[in-house]
């Protein structure tokens, strides 16, 4: 069988689906030239259905894994699909996707779990996204200046594969990762202006919405905005101080631009 490129993505507003396929696009065609891969899948792990497969890979296949960083860490609703993730010596490019605030250990901590999954991690970056809990934080991130830094990225790591390196790329972060904050059950408002017309159930990666009643909302909500963010009437909303308190810290402390960061395990090769 012919190795191949796939994409493995949890996305609820959009930015780290966009990322990984940008990724993969001018991954697929740098290392066009230098070796046969065909563009496979595009996992999608926003939704429980896609969380739900087991995927195998070989030792030529290449992957693109593309999450945003929740509290610092990997999201834990990620935890049970990548346990379920067989590398068998694939090659993974990593991407942390946060919110201007900080990507904390979370890319070391995906490193780890790839490599511990039978990976090796030649590439990683941590790249800025319109912070999900507020728009005033990343605004208009991932902008052009962005994308491009992601298909330079995306070069220099096909470089890094088709030289054969298999080293593991060392990555910031700290061991034992940051404390997850203590489980909440926070879910979102509906106002009377809602008028059912269903988008926020079809965009939620919990599936707690109801499809048939936007109001009820059932445990398990992770807070990604997605319903917040979609909703035409502006229906959708937060009323918990826990979410004000960080909304504000974020407004205030984390406005100034952050630049994407990138590692590779052979910078000394390129
Ligand atoms: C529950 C939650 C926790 C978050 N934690 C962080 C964080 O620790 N640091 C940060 O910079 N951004 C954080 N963010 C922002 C997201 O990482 C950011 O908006 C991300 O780009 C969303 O990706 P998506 O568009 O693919 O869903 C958080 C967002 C949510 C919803
Ligand atoms: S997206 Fe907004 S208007 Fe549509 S069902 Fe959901 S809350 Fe109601
Ligand atoms: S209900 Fe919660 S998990 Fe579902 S889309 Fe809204 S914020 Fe995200």
């Amino acid at each position: 069988m012919t190795p191949s490129l796939h994409t493995v993505f949890f996305s609820p507003t959009g930015s780290s689906r966009k990322m990984a396929q940008e990724t993969a696009r001018a991954l697929a065609q740098e290392l066009a030239q230098n070796m046969a891969l065909a563009r496979g899948n595009d996992w999608n792990w926003t939704f429980p259905e896609g969380r739900a497969a087991a995927h195998t890979l070989g030792p030529e296949d290449v992957l693109v894994f593309a999450f945003p960083v929740y509290a610092g860490r990997i999201p834990q609703v990620l935890m049970e699909p990548l346990a379920r993730l067989a590398g068998h010596g694939a090659r993974a490019i990593l991407l942390a996707v946060y919110g201007n605030r900080h990507y904390d250990d979370a890319l070391l901590e995906a490193v780890d779990l790839f490599g511990a999954n039978g990976f090796s991690v030649p590439a990683a970056g941590a790249f800025v996204a319109e912070h999900s809990m507020t728009a005033k934080v990343g605004a208009g991130r991932p902008d052009a200046e962005d994308m491009a830094a992601i298909a330079d990225f995306a070069r220099n790591a096909a470089r890094i594969i088709a030289s054969g390196e298999s080293a593991n790329v060392a990555v910031p972060g700290n061991r034992p990762y940051k404390a997850l904050p203590p489980a909440a059950d926070i879910r979102p408002q509906t106002l009377d202006s809602c008028t059912q017309c269903g988008l926020c159930a079809s965009v939620c990666p919990m599936r707690v919405i109801d499809a048939d009643n936007a109001a009820q909302v059932a445990q398990g909500c992770l807070r990604c905005c997605a319903c917040v963010k979609i909703c035409p009437e502006q229906a959708k909303y937060f009323d918990n101080p826990q979410v004000d308190k960080i909304v504000a810290m974020l407004e205030s402390n984390c406005r100034e631009r952050r630049e994407p960061e990138v590692f590779f395990a052979a910078a000394g090769k390129m």
